[in-house]
């Protein structure tokens, strides 16, 4: 029997992305940022950018709410928009900040690949839902505990609310419920391999990203 057959599609997807996943964690962005060897702006640069590939995801799901395969996933629960805008007013201090931020060019890259395949394939934006807010719902917890001890923002305040789901009562239960979501994605296995494929582009995009952000806060504009 093959793969797709025997083992759940959200254990697959795990495994299939493992690799990547450690990667995108060890990006020297990533552990710079955390380690505390990166000032605030920094983590204000990581959320200006964020912005703009949740406007991507979010701006999509309307549209995609009632497609069988992406429909179940659309979870108003999960939008993110609303707290990163709260985050960067606080980040700039209250400044206008919508009229100077530009995305950078990793951002551009993968905020298309998110708008592509949210109007030509479902399958492949389940790919980037999966990666962007489980990932959110998991390992974002850590980076929120590390953002507030390094920077001093108030435990899941202004700042850090992108990583604070008020709208969820219970993550692992949420979790839970996800992936059998995604064990019972109305996929056949070739589809469900493609998917896993652009989940691995997904976590390249997010690496890519850090690439980006580790040169912006290095080498400041001039
Ligand atoms: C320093 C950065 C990161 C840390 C410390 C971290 C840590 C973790 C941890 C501990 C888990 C497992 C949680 C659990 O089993 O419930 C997890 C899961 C996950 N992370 Fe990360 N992560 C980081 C970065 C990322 C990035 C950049 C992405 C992609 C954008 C990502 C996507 C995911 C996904 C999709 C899962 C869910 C895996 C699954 O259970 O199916 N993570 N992360």
């Amino acid at each position: 029997m093959s793969l797709t057959a025997t083992v759940p599609f959200s254990t697959l997807i795990r495994e299939a992305s493992h690799q990547q996943h450690t990667e995108a964690e060890n990006s020297s962005f990533m552990s710079d940022m955390l380690g505390g060897r990166l000032g605030v702006a920094a983590f204000r640069a990581y959320t200006e950018q964020l912005w703009f590939l949740y406007r991507a995801l979010e701006g999509t799901a309307d549209r995609l709410a009632g497609d069988p395969v992406a429909g179940p996933f659309v979870k108003p629960e999960l939008f993110r928009t609303a707290a990163l805008e709260r985050d960067l007013d606080h980040l700039h201090d209250g400044a206008d900040w919508r009229a100077t931020l530009r995305p950078l060019p990793a951002t551009e890259t993968y905020a298309a690949r998110v708008m592509e395949v949210a109007r030509d394939w479902p399958g492949g934006y389940v790919a980037h839902h999966y990666t962007r807010y489980l990932g959110d719902l998991s390992g974002g917890q850590i980076i929120r505990g590390t953002a507030e001890k390094t920077w001093g923002f108030a435990r899941k305040g202004d700042g850090v609310r992108f990583y604070v789901f008020d709208a969820i009562a219970n993550p692992a239960a949420f979790k839970r419920e996800y992936r059998a979501l995604l064990d019972a994605l109305p996929a056949d296995g070739p589809e469900r391999l493609r998917i896993v494929d652009e989940c691995k582009r997904a976590f390249a995009l997010n690496t890519a990203l850090f690439g980006d952000l580790g040169e912006a806060v290095t080498r400041p504009r001039g």
